[in-house]
């Protein structure tokens, strides 16, 4: 007897599938800022004054793409907080917060977390190790690791023993960025469009990035990141329009990116100053939202 095929899915079907959900998280992200008033909104881009492990600001599932840099406890003197935990807790905190961000996260999202590679101060610790392990307890899925050269050597404050093998330290004076997925790596919902250019694409999938840190007084915050950081994340991991989410928003650098780029953002920070910085800054460093502003003046002049 000759076994009857089962009929595959034709490619229009499963599309039609592929549509229904995204069209269902946009949904979900829509509902979500009808609910919660941000501190900031302006097309498409939110800031919330929150905790982020606290806030139900953003809708479960509703996440194309996280950009983060968290604290990394090492005693930086934040206005609201304390960043002198012992490492059980730090760790239980990194928990904490990277579990709610995969319930955020739909199933072809991606996250993209700035860490340290190493801790030195207050005893050494394999911090990429330690937090790359609870993320995939939490269900995340492990892609690679972007080393980032930040070219900052007055990091080596100590060496040990100076010229004697009795105890010398050894530090790279590296970051890196984790690279995680929800469920799949290929990527299926969104607009499908990318902004990349084949410059980009090539320089930027050698995992070896090399660009300057921020300066901290130039921005006003203790530890920024530079836009050269979240942009790369963003054209290389992102569709135009998708959303990105930064929970620990800082000066709203990860904003700044999105506005810059064509992508919808949202941004978490539990401190009300730095969500201010953040709101100036867009203001200041996106001609997206000064567009806004033209249009406003031609208005005004028109009545
Ligand atoms: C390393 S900084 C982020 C800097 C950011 N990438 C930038 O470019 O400015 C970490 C930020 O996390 C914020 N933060 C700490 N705990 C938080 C929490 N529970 N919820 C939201 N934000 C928090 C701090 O206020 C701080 O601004």
């Amino acid at each position: 007897m000759t076994k009857k095929k089962t009929p595959k899915k034709s490619k229009s079907i499963r599309r039609k599938h592929q549509s229904v959900s995204t069209a269902k998280e946009s949904i979900a992200v829509h509902k979500t800022h009808q609910k919660i008033k941000p501190f900031y909104q302006s097309k498409g881009l939110y800031i919330y004054n929150n905790d982020f492990l606290k806030t139900n600001c953003v809708d479960d599932k509703s996440i194309d793409l996280i950009v983060t840099s968290p604290p990394y406890n090492v005693g930086i003197e934040y206005n609201s907080h304390q960043d002198t935990m012992s490492y059980k807790k730090y760790l239980s905190f990194t928990r904490k917060w990277i579990a709610k961000c995969y319930r955020l996260t739909k199933n072809d999202g991606r996250f993209c977390l700035n860490i340290p590679l190493d801790k030195n101060k207050g005893g050494q610790q394999s911090v990429c190790a330690d937090i790359t392990t609870i993320a995939k307890e939490e269900g995340w899925k492990y892609h690679s690791t972007i080393i980032w050269n930040e070219q900052n050597i007055s990091r080596r404050t100590a060496w040990g023993s100076w010229l004697s093998a009795s105890a010398p330290y050894v530090i790279a004076p590296v970051e890196v960025i984790v690279l995680l997925y929800k469920k799949q790596w290929k990527k299926i919902s969104g607009s499908r469009k990318s902004d990349i250019t084949k410059k980009e694409f090539i320089d930027w999938t050698n995992g070896v990035w090399t660009f300057m840190g921020e300066s901290k007084k130039r921005i006003g915050h203790p530890a920024p990141f530079p836009v050269e950081l979240p942009k790369r994340c963003i054209k290389l991991f992102s569709f135009i329009d998708d959303t990105v989410l930064d929970p620990f928003l800082g000066s709203g650098t990860t904003l700044v990116a999105c506005a810059q780029n064509n992508r919808k953002g949202i941004g978490v920070d539990i401190d009300k100053k730095y969500c201010e910085l953040a709101r100036s800054r867009i203001l200041n460093e996106t001609t997206f939202v000064q567009q806004e502003f033209c249009i406003t003046k031609e208005q005004i002049n028109k009545v």
